[in-house]
């Protein structure tokens, strides 16, 4: 049986959005010679950390929203490589992280999907105001049919009821939309919920071992609009 997909719905931070290019972009910047060596690291630990916060904050039924748990996440970050006094470098790691751009080949894709006549949108933890900020930087809003943010359910992905707002808003059934994240655990949550999955591993990272496997695997995503048959 073919499946036709009516409504391609994208994960942000990772996945449309380089969430490292905070890091790097400040390291670049003149008066923040502390992140020279150490912004890879910075990165990578505020994202784990970030990541961590909102699934125990989802567990723990102690939701609040994704702004706080990036502003702790960095907090632990900075701790951890010995840049806890830094109030102007954490200042400016916040603010890059409210404009951050979109991935290269993004913009394209979603204009593939969009001639195509499919129904396009971001499913996000974000708040909606930190996702405001990043879509309109990247210029991607005329390109999107709407942006959701888990702030409308209170708990973050991959609970289901963040899912569920897909269909609510665009009344589609879940076989029938086509969900892209390049957080693994999301595609994998998204492919257990019940809609098409694409993992889109940049890093090449391992599969995660999880009880569901996301559909398909790209290394960025420019393949996303055949994946979805247009
Ligand atoms: C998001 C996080 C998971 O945008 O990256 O939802």
């Amino acid at each position: 049986m073919t499946i036709t997909i009516s409504c391609c719905v994208l994960d942000a931070y990772g996945t449309l959005f380089d969430v490292a290019a905070a890091a790097r972009q400040a390291a670049a910047e003149p008066g923040y010679k502390a992140l020279a060596d150490t912004w890879p690291a910075i990165a990578r630990d505020w994202r784990l950390k970030q990541l961590q916060y909102s699934w125990l904050r989802a567990i723990t039924n102690a939701h609040t929203d994704f702004w706080d748990v990036t502003a702790d996440g960095l907090d632990w970050a900075l701790n951890a490589n010995g840049l806890t006094e830094q109030s102007a470098l954490r200042q400016r790691l916040l603010d890059l992280y409210w404009e951050l751009a979109c991935y290269s080949e993004a913009p394209e894709m979603l204009a593939r999907l969009k001639s195509a006549g499919l129904t396009t949108a971001i499913l996000s933890n974000g708040s909606p105001g930190m996702l405001n900020g990043a879509v309109q930087s990247a210029g991607i809003s005329d390109l999107l049919d709407d942006v959701l943010s888990v702030e409308e359910v209170g708990v973050f992905k991959p609970d289901s009821r963040v899912y569920d707002m897909v269909g609510k808003r665009f009344g589609c059934a879940p076989t029938n939309v086509l969900f892209a994240s390049s957080n693994g655990w999301d595609a994998a949550g998204a492919a257990g919920y019940g809609f098409q999955t694409v993992w889109v591993n940049r890093a090449a990272e391992p599969v995660d071992r999880l009880p569901w496997t996301p559909a398909h695997i790209l290394p960025d995503l420019s393949g996303i609009p055949d994946i979805a048959g247009v």
